[in-house]
């Protein structure tokens, strides 16, 4: 793994995507150890997929406990239920929380309660359990191919809080496949906002593969500004971003280096 020279965060590469995971999985353990009652911020999609399952391996070695851990997720689409196959909560429980200790009550989503409050009622709800719960310690992010952090679609403000937000169509067509058909696809969801995000303790980000290599040098080296919500990362207290080989493809750091020869 090396460290590549980029300003306002700390970039690393890796050979593979199995050693960034491994990083990562480690400084979770690290923490969980030092802080049993941590606060980790969590995200779905295949960038997160494999610190989830190494993390799995650690519970079942018992190297690693979650029993006095919680977790607040990114988002969730909006009218899904929670059993549904695409629903954040059912890919988290047979991702991750079915093979952690983690109580299930303290693993939290922004979601409408069981008598269907409204949305706002909702996303304040969500803002309280996390100011009562200390903020999040360590915070998992993927970045999406339009630049989005959580569900934070290009046009978001740095200063957005937990809310209603409409699905950016490139969101939606990458989520057509799991869903069997574009129209099947929410049109909305509630997602953490910028600043939300922003207020994790630590934030580290993984973004593998070739498909990500541009939007990665957009976020990196790019303006900052709304356009590019992953841009505002930059200048976070303490930001790791986890690339691969391919995903670095693009870094004008990553050619200083001779990293892309
Ligand atoms: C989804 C999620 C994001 C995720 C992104 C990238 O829309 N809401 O939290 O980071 O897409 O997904 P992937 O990791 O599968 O590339």
């Amino acid at each position: 793994m090396i460290e590549l020279p980029c300003e306002g965060l700390r970039v690393f590469v890796s050979a593979t995507p199995a050693e960034a995971e491994r990083a990562v999985a480690r400084e979770i353990t690290e923490l969980l150890t030092r802080a049993p009652e941590a606060v980790l911020g969590l995200a779905t999609g295949s960038s997160p997929t494999g610190v989830y399952q190494e993390l799995a391996r650690l519970v079942a070695s018992r190297r690693l406990s979650f029993a006095r851990a919680s977790s607040f997720n990114l988002d969730e689409y909006l009218d899904l239920d929670a059993d549904h196959p695409q629903s954040f909560r059912r890919w988290m429980r047979e991702h991750l929380f079915e093979r952690i200790d983690l109580p299930r009550k303290r693993a939290r989503f922004p979601v409408q309660d069981a008598r269907g409050d409204s949305s706002a009622a909702a996303c304040a709800r969500f803002e309280g359990e996390l100011l009562a719960a200390g903020g999040v310690d360590l915070q998992l992010l993927g970045i999406g191919r339009n630049g989005h952090v959580g569900f934070n679609e290009p046009g978001s403000a740095r200063s957005t809080r937990t809310r209603e937000v409409e699905l950016h169509p490139w969101t939606r067509e990458d989520a057509a496949r799991a869903f069997g058909a574009l129209e099947l696809v929410p049109t909305r969801a509630l997602s953490m906002g910028v600043e939300t995000i922003l207020d994790a303790r630590a934030i580290r980000v993984l973004a593998f593969g070739e498909r990500k290599a541009e939007i990665v040098r957009a976020a990196l080296e790019g303006p900052i500004g709304p356009e590019c919500p992953a841009t505002y990362l930059r200048g976070h207290r303490d930001v790791r971003v986890h690339l691969d080989l391919a995903s670095a493809g693009l870094l004008a750091s990553a050619r200083a280096v001779g990293l892309d020869a």
